[in-house]
């Protein structure tokens, strides 16, 4: 019997591999590669397949499939967000996705994207930060201290050169957890009470909470001229972080309208209510800040072009590493239109 083409095997970057590469590379070296990935990808915007993920909602979560395509690679990314698994001592999201030839169909590389999707999406705030925040920005409120926020610190640190944050979580021992992982790393970390006391003297805001309801993290009042807000944790209908109040003095970025308009903050405005895609402004065709005292909202919730872009990168830094195995995942007959004989011969040997 001969053996499936190369292609019928597939490499797959288990959890334990990619942390494996995460810390062969460094993990601010990683979001800074990243964010240089999705910014050049970012710039070809225009020839990417793009549609509003597929969401499958349920009254503790949802499960989303988020695909897209360049014309010579296809991607796709599995990923759940459940608020109410981290009492379970579950993850809130988790992850996995999938790159594949476009020209044959057959997969390139499964990964798992659970550690993927904090790095790319640190990644992505801090390069929206980099084009939009205040020049000379160096404090940043982190407010919500689950999984995704000593990410969002270290992208903030390497890519926009933030030397402090503030962190503010309704739960302490997050707050606790997070100080803890972040000591050492090159930032000052200031544990906060309450949220008005993380936003003193921040440039920058940052939410990255999770609640399965319209929250407000940040009311009007809290945000003064000229900062910019990264906001994270508004990615659901009907789940948003920021008071309606400040969407009506911002300026607001986003990735893709029609997903943002049904997931972001932008949801609580008109339909209609201008935003500028942040694509364009990396591509020079539409304007940034344009005002030292403009606030600047980056309404996240999340792209396919952003998963792409990290799976891409994972699948080009994989050669000569060993940090993947080879799965036996596509069914590859020597004949190909020889299928059941296949299965035939595997029951004879
Ligand atoms: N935009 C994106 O691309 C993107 C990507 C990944 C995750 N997310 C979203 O980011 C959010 C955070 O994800 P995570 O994995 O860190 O979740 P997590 O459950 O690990 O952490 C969320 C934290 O928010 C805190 N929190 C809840 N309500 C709060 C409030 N009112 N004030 C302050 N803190 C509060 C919780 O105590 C918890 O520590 C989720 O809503 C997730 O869906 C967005």
């Amino acid at each position: 019997m001969t053996q499936p083409s190369r292609q019928a095997f597939v490499p797959f970057v288990s959890v334990d591999n990619m942390m494996r590469l995460v810390l062969h590379i460094g993990i601010e070296q990683m979001m800074v590669d990243l964010a240089a990935e999705i910014e050049a990808d970012f710039r070809r915007w225009p020839l990417f397949d793009k549609t509003p993920r597929v969401a499958s909602h349920s009254d503790v979560g949802v499960i989303e499939l988020m695909p897209t395509s360049d014309g010579q690679t296809y991607g796709f990314k599995y990923v759940n967000g459940h608020p109410s698994n981290m009492k379970k001592g579950l993850q809130t999201v988790t992850a996995f996705g999938l790159l594949a030839d476009v020209a044959t169909g057959y997969p390139l590389m499964l990964s798992e994207m659970t550690l993927l999707t904090a790095l790319r999406t640190a990644a992505t705030s801090a390069l929206a930060a980099k084009w939009l925040a205040p020049q000379g920005a160096t404090t940043m409120a982190m407010i919500g201290n689950g999984a995704q926020s000593e990410f969002q610190a270290l992208a903030f640190k390497a890519i926009c050169g933030i030397s402090e944050v503030r962190l503010f979580d309704i739960d302490p021992a997050a707050t606790r957890k997070c100080a803890a992982n972040l000591a050492g790393l090159g930032l000052r970390v200031v544990p906060c009470a309450t949220a008005q006391e993380a936003i003193l003297g921040a440039q920058i805001l940052t939410t990255c909470t999770a609640d399965k309801q319209n929250a407000t993290i940040l009311t009007d009042n809290m945000v003064g001229s000229g900062v910019h807000i990264n906001a994270v944790g508004g990615d659901c209908p009907g789940k948003t972080e920021l008071h309606r109040d400040i969407l009506l003095r911002a300026g607001i970025f986003v990735e893709y309208p029609p997903q943002t308009r049904i997931e972001g903050e932008i949801q609580q405005l008109a339909p209609d209510h201008p935003v500028t895609e942040l694509w364009q402004v990396i591509a020079g065709q539409a304007e940034g800040r344009h005002d030292p005292r403009q606030i600047t909202l980056f309404d996240s919730v999340g792209f396919a072009i952003e998963d792409f872009s990290a799976l891409r990168y994972v699948h080009s830094r994989l050669r000569g590493t060993g940090f993947y195995q080879d799965l036996d995942m596509i069914a590859d007959p020597d004949d190909p239109r020889d299928l059941f004989g296949m299965l035939l011969r595997a029951q004879a040997a």
